[in-house]
């Protein structure tokens, strides 16, 4: 913890020039927060834009749900919230991305999928990211009765985490994860009950981080009711768009 928050104290110096201009000429590499509700396609999309860009997928969903499968401390903790649809406190989702991004393949950039998902960890983390890398957000703009029918028939891969659809994204073999030949399962936190937590969770914590980056200048949203396929070509036109304005080609 205090190794991050010291990264974050040094970050904070060097972010000051950059949260006026905008534009970050000589960042290391991009960082793209993926927003939106529960089953607006997060995970969905950012897989493939992981391979797309060449950057890791770092979903703090999956990170909670890595540890809970290895009955390690802090999954047994994050489990107690994730099921009943509640946030994992702050402090525990920091201290575990912190670790996550230091790593070495994380220098070029990576794809953020599930935080910031507070206005507390958007300010800690974004003063690092703005001083070190340039920051595109992609807001999933999508309504609450499609997201509920996503998640209502979402299949969870137990090995790789991959997700699927039982009508809308199916596996090619029932049952059987197309990635990586894992068991699909039902997450236990997709039914009716705990999604509809997950929304107002959402409402109350998350949605105010729309705002939070349109006034940073950094929001693009797209439509995420559309085909995969459809939203998949909008996103990635954004980020190359985005990382063209500061000479990433
Ligand atoms: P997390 O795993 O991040 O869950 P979430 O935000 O609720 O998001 P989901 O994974 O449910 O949805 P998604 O947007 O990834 O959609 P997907 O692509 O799967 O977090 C779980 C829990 O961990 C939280 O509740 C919290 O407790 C904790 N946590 C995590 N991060 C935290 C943080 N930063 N702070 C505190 N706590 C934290 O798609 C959904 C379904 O729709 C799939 O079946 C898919 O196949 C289908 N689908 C996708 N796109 C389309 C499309 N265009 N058309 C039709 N179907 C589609
Ligand atoms: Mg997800």
């Amino acid at each position: 913890m205090y190794r991050f928050m010291s990264f974050f104290m040094l970050a904070l110096v060097s972010a000051v020039p950059m949260l006026q201009g905008g534009e970050m000429a000589d960042s290391k590499g991009t960082v793209v927060i993926m927003l939106g509700p529960p089953g607006s396609g997060k995970g969905t999309q950012a897989v493939q834009l992981s391979e797309q860009f060449k950057l890791p997928h770092i979903s703090t969903g999956d990170l909670f749900r890595h540890h809970k499968k290895h009955d390690t401390e802090l999954g047994r903790k994050a489990a107690a919230y994730s099921e009943a649809g509640e946030l994992v406190p702050d402090a525990l989702v920091i201290d575990m991305l912190g670790e996550r991004v230091a790593q070495p393949d994380c220098d070029a950039g990576y794809i953020l999928d599930g935080f910031p998902r507070t206005l507390n960890q958007a300010v800690a983390f974004g003063k690092e990211i703005l001083g070190s890398h340039e920051l595109v957000v992609l807001n999933l703009d999508v309504e609450y009765d499609v997201v509920t029918e996503r998640l209502g028939g979402r299949l969870t891969c137990t090995q790789c985490g991959h997700p699927f659809h039982k009508l809308f994204n199916k596996p090619v073999r029932e049952g059987i994860c197309d990635e990586c030949g894992g068991a699909l399962t039902q997450r236990k936190d997709d039914t009716e009950d705990v999604i509809r937590n997950r929304l107002r969770v959402y409402d109350t914590q998350t949605k105010p981080l729309i705002q939070y980056y349109q006034d940073l200048g950094v929001l693009n949203s797209v439509d995420a009711g559309k085909d995969k396929q459809s939203i998949f070509t909008e996103l990635t036109g954004t980020i190359k768009a985005a990382r063209r304005v500061s000479n990433h080609g």
